[in-house]
């Protein structure tokens, strides 16, 4: 658990008070490839472009799950753990998979082939050589980042609760966030 939880206020704040360091530690200031996010409606999309505005990226590519969630046409509509669409040269994967029950329902994720399927194309003319993937649990997924995928190799994993204050209900929650960098 966080110790000083007086310093996570929101959400959002929290996320990146630890997401940024560690793109920071792993990205630093380098040109990168692509980003895959979450997130589908007005407020998701801006949301995952204001998170990465500091990092100079190729295409950023915002996955939803719900159709209801969709408000722009080039939102692709898939499951972000298990994407049937090649997208290559992915350097920065931002799963903040929140919803609810709803959600994990639709999931039904195949852990080990989505995993493989992403990362293979992932690493398609990647330029780096790395992929950074953090996942954000909001749906209660037990933590998969620590396992190996193929021949993929892995380092830095780190897995955290993360507390934060509703906005609207003023309810203190905690979801946990996890990241990893394969290579
Ligand atoms: C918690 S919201 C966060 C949106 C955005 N990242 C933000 O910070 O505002 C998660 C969004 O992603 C969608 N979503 C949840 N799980 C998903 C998944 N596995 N693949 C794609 N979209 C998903 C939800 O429907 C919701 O619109």
């Amino acid at each position: 658990m966080i110790e000083d939880i007086g310093k996570y206020p929101y959400r959002d704040v929290a996320v990146n008070n630890i997401y940024h360091p560690y793109l920071e530690k792993h990205i630093g200031n380098k040109k990168i490839g692509n980003i895959l996010v979450c997130g589908g409606n007005e407020g998701g999309v801006n949301a995952e472009i204001d998170r990465h505005k500091h990092l100079d990226y190729e295409k950023m590519y915002h996955y939803e799950m719900m159709k209801y969630n969709i408000e722009y046409d080039y939102v692709i509509e898939e499951n972000i753990l298990n994407p049937q669409l090649e997208i290559n040269n992915v350097n920065v994967i931002f799963a903040d998979v929140g919803g609810g029950a709803k959600h994990h329902e639709k999931m039904m994720w195949d852990g080990t082939d989505g995993m493989i399927r992403i990362l293979h194309n992932s690493f398609i003319n990647n330029k780096l050589g790395i992929v950074v993937f953090v996942f954000f649990d909001g749906v209660g997924m037990d933590v998969f980042l620590d396992k190996t995928y193929g021949n993929y190799k892995s380092k830095d994993f780190f897995t955290t609760e993360v507390i934060w204050d509703d906005h609207h209900t003023s309810l203190r929650s905690s979801q946990r966030l996890d990241g990893v960098v394969f290579y």
